[in-house]
C-alpha cells in the first residue's frame, strides 16, 4: 500500500502514510495526512477468510455499507466527517486528535452527556450504533468531547435489518448507562441504574433470547474467521 516514500495516491491527491492505526483480517486503518497537513483515517475493507482467501465483493459491501452511513449522519456534532470513497473497498474519514475510552482515565467532566447527546442524534436519524461494548470505539477528543467511529455493524432503519433497529437502539443505551456506571460511577443517574439492574432475572431470560442474536451479529457472524472485533467488549 505504501510506496518507496510512504505516500499514497488517492483520487489524485498525494497523502503521506501516518501510522496504521488497527489491522486485522477484516479491515485496516491508516492515519493519513494531506499536503496541507489534514489528517484522515482511511479505512480498507479486507475481508480475508481463512486460509487466506480475500472476498473483493465482500470487503466492497461492507465499506459501502459503513461508508452509507457516515453519509447519513453527516453534520452530527461527534462523528467523524466523510472525506472520500477513493475505492469500492476503501473509504476516507476525518481524523480526530484524542484517545480511545479504553485508554482514557479518568474521563473528563461532561464527558457521558457529551456521549449520550452523539447516541441521541445517531438514533434520531434511524440509526442503532450496536458497538458501544466496545470502549476503543468510542473517542475523547481534545476538547473532551465524545465521537463515535467504527459503523460497520450499526444498522439503519432502511437496511435489511431495519426491523431490528429499535431493539438495538435500546441496547445502545444500555450499554451507554454500563459505560457510565463503570466509568463515572459519580455521574451515573437513576435511568442508569434502572437500565441496568432491568438486566436482573429478567436480563438472563433477555440473555438467552435476543442477546444471544445480538452476539451472533457482533462477535461471531464477521468476526470470529476474521479476527476483527478483538478488543474487549464489556457486556
Ligand atoms: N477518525 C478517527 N480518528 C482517530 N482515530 C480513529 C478514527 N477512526 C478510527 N480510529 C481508531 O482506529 C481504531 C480502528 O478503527 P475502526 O474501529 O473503525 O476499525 P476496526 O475496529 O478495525 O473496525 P471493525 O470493528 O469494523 O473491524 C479505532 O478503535 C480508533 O481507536
Ligand atoms: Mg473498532
Amino acid at each position: 500500500m505504501s510506496g518507496p516514500h510512504h505516500t499514497l495516491l488517492l483520487e489524485g491527491a498525494e497523502y503521506r502514510v501516518r501510522e496504521v492505526l488497527k489491522e486485522d483480517r477484516y479491515a485496516r486503518s491508516t492515519v493519513l495526512e494531506d499536503r496541507r497537513g489534514r489528517r484522515f483515517v482511511l479505512k480498507e475493507s479486507v475481508m480475508r477468510l481463512p486460509p487466506g482467501v480475500r472476498v473483493p465483493p465482500l470487503a466492497a459491501l461492507l465499506a459501502r455499507h459503513e461508508a452509507d452511513l457516515y453519509e447519513r449522519l453527516a453534520g452530527v456534532p461527534g462523528i467523524p466527517r466523510l472525506a472520500a470513497r477513493p475505492r469500492p473497498d476503501a473509504f476516507l474519514r476525518e481524523y480526530v486528535e484524542g484517545a480511545t475510552v479504553r485508554d482514557t482515565a479518568p474521563l473528563p467532566p461532561g464527558f457521558f452527556a457529551s456521549l449520550e447527546e452523539v447516541l441521541r442524534a445517531v438514533h434520531a436519524r434511524g440509526v442503532a450504533y450496536v458497538d458501544l461494548a466496545k470502549e476503543e470505539n468510542v473517542l475523547v477528543g481534545a476538547d473532551g468531547r465524545a465521537w463515535l467511529v467504527d459503523f460497520q455493524i450499526s444498522l439503519a432503519r432502511e437496511g435489511p435489518l431495519r426491523a431490528l433497529v429499535d431493539r438495538f437502539q435500546r441496547e445502545d443505551l444500555y450499554h451507554l448507562s454500563k459505560m457510565r456506571l463503570r466509568r463515572a460511577p459519580a455521574d451515573g443517574t437513576d435511568e442508569d441504574r434502572r437500565r441496568v439492574a432491568r438486566r436482573g432475572p429478567l436480563g438472563r431470560l433477555h440473555r438467552a433470547t435476543v442477546k444471544k442474536a445480538y452476539n451472533l451479529l457482533t462477535r461471531h457472524l464477521v468476526t470470529r474467521w476474521s479476527g476483527a472485533g478483538e478488543g474487549r467488549r464489556e457486556d
